[in-house]
Formats: structure tokens, sequence, C-alpha cells
């Protein structure tokens, strides 16, 4: 197994991208060669601006490490340093139609209301196929969300080697284990979401103490004062309980034991709690990557090697099998 996933470097992460897909990664380091990626050229597909761009690239590389990904078992780079997903990209967008394109949900809803809207959020999936197949993955994990480009890489990679002859393996969605969705504190039927304008939904991993404690204060509740897991009569505690146990590792019947009937002050208080004392290690092994940016820089400078190592394999067999000739 070969897992290849990528984390757009827009806005901050919470703790919904930790527990839903980072901790995911972290256990699959031990399962399978992995590499991941902070895929800033996705990054640009929709409004950018340069100095947000440059300053998340480096923010998630320092969150992948500090969460637990170690770069000597994965490899763990920055797109753009490889530049064979953009050329394989260009390669493969040759074989994709305009009305398959056209019909992806994200490419619709992102494009709703514009004036003009970039090529590159159109050609947004194939260069996410392009990722993928570069390395030849066979398991991608992913949420929900991305399901439906995964099935656009499949489709590609079929096509492909129908066409071409077998070059690349037909990739999985490795969705993760439920119970790791982790929904908005102000909102319990949405996710917990990085482009909600209200940073009151979500916990972000780098947020400092205080605000951790507050924003669990404020989270809302539902009627009734039992501390019960029930999602469908009471959404909003029973997603706290579920981060609650996520981030202590304590049974959810524990859980309710100790809290069914102590009210939501005093359990809001030991999550509060409960989360600071999660995040702490993250946010001082993140502090300590940011204070050395050559040891940082060091780290996806390799990582970049070893993925273009694996890459370029690919794309000379891929450029043969379409007809460039060879050299240059
Ligand atoms: N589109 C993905 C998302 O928004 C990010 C992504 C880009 C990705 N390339 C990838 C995920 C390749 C998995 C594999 O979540």
């Amino acid at each position: 197994m070969r897992v290849l996933s990528g984390i757009q470097p827009t806005g901050r992460l919470h703790l919904g991208n930790h527990l839903g897909a980072i901790r995911q990664f972290v256990d699959l380091q031990s399962r399978a060669e992995c590499l991941f990626c902070v895929v800033d050229l996705h990054a640009m597909t929709l409004d950018w601006d340069p100095e947000a761009l440059r300053a998340d690239t480096l923010q998630i590389a320092a969150l992948y490490l500090a969460c637990g990904i170690d770069p000597e078992r994965s490899i763990v780079f920055v797109q753009s340093h490889v530049p064979q997903h953009c050329e394989l990209s260009w390669l493969l967008g040759c074989l994709a139609g305009f009305g398959e394109l056209s019909r992806m949900t994200q490419f619709k809803d992102k494009s709703r209301g514009r004036e003009s809207v970039p090529f590159g959020l159109f050609a947004y999936p194939v260069l996410m196929a392009a990722d993928i197949l570069a390395y030849r993955a066979t398991a991608v994990p992913v949420g929900d969300d991305q399901r439906q480009h995964l099935e656009l890489t499949r489709d590609l990679a079929l096509r492909f080697n129908a066409r071409f002859g077998e070059t690349f393996p037909v990739p999985e969605a490795f969705i993760g284990k439920v119970g790791a969705r982790v929904m908005s504190l102000q909102n319990p039927s949405d996710k917990m979401s990085k482009s909600a304008v209200d940073p009151a939904g979500r916990i972000e991993l780098l947020d400092p103490p205080d605000v951790v404690r507050a924003k669990v204060r404020r989270a809302v509740t539902d009627s009734g004062r039992e501390v019960r897991h029930n999602p469908e009569t009471k959404p909003a505690v029973s997603n706290l309980l579920e981060i609650f146990s996520l981030v202590s590792g304590e049974e959810m019947s524990t859980l309710e034991a100790r809290y069914g009937d102590s009210g939501y002050g005093r359990f809001k208080a030991d999550l509060g709690e409960a989360l600071v004392a999660f995040l702490a290690p993250i946010q001082q092994r993140c502090g300590e990557l940011r204070a050395a940016p050559d040891h940082l820089a060091a780290v996806l400078r390799q990582g970049a090697e070893r993925a273009t190592a694996l890459a370029e394999p690919t794309l000379r067999d891929v450029r043969a099998r379409m007809g460039l000739v060879a050299g240059g």
C-alpha cells in the first residue's frame, strides 16, 4: 500500500483537521509507505494573498510534524517543490473532458456567482489526480467531500491505462473511521470548518489556552441538563462528548458516568482543560519548529528530493507512452 494525501494551506488547522485527518495519517505511517504534501498550488485556485500563502504553507508543514508525522518514516513535502505534479497535470488534462470537469460539485459551488472563473479552479481535480498518480499511490485518505475528485482520478487512471497500456494502479479512497467527524461548536449540524467566518465554532490547533477555554465555555449545548451521548436528541453535547473522548482517550461511558448529572458547567470546564492539555505538546513542538526555519526547510528539501525520486520514473514512463520524444 502506498498512501498519499494533501492539505491545502488556506487558513489555520483546527481540531477537526487533526482528529479527522492528520491523526489518521500518523497511524498509517506504521502500516504503509506514506507521502504527505502541503498542496500550495491548490491554494491558488481561488483568490489568495502571497504572504499568507507562504506563511500558511510553512505552518501546515510544521503542524504535520508537530502532530506526529515523522519525516524519517514518511515523505513530507510541498507540492510546488516537485514540478512533476504540474507536468503530469497537463498530460492528464489532455485526457480529461470539459463535461466531466464541469460536473464536479466543488467546481460548481465555488464558481457560482463569480464573474470570472479561474482556469485553475476548473483544473483543480486534474492536479489532484496528478498528485496521486505521480506516485502510483494506491490509497488516498480523504474526507467525504473529496470522493468525487477521487472518482475522477480513478477514471483518468483507467482511461490512461486503456489507451497507453497498464501504467497506474487505480487508487482507493481511504475514508476514516466514524467518530472522527468533529462538528462546529456553534452549529453541531455543520462540520468544524476552517473557512467559516466565525472562529468561535472551531478550536484551532494553535489557539492559546484561554481562547480554547473561552470557546468551550461559549459552545452551544442542548435543552435539558444531562450530559448524555445521543446525537439525535442532544447533537451539541454529543459532539462535545466525542471531542472529550478523542482528546482524553477516555471511554464515552466513563465520561457519561462522571458528568451525566453534574450540569454543563463542570463538564465544559474539564473539557476545556482536556483540550488545553491535548494541544500543549503540539503547540510546543510547532513553536520549536517555527523557531528553527532552517531545520524545517531542510526537512522539506529532503522530502522533495525523495518525492522527486519516486515521481520522475513515473513521468518518464508516461511521457514515452504518450509519444513525447525522449531527451530534451
Ligand atoms: N483537494 C483536497 C482537499 O481539499 C486536497 C488535496 C489535493 C488532496 N491533492 C490531494 C488530498 C491528493 C488527497 C490527495 O481536501
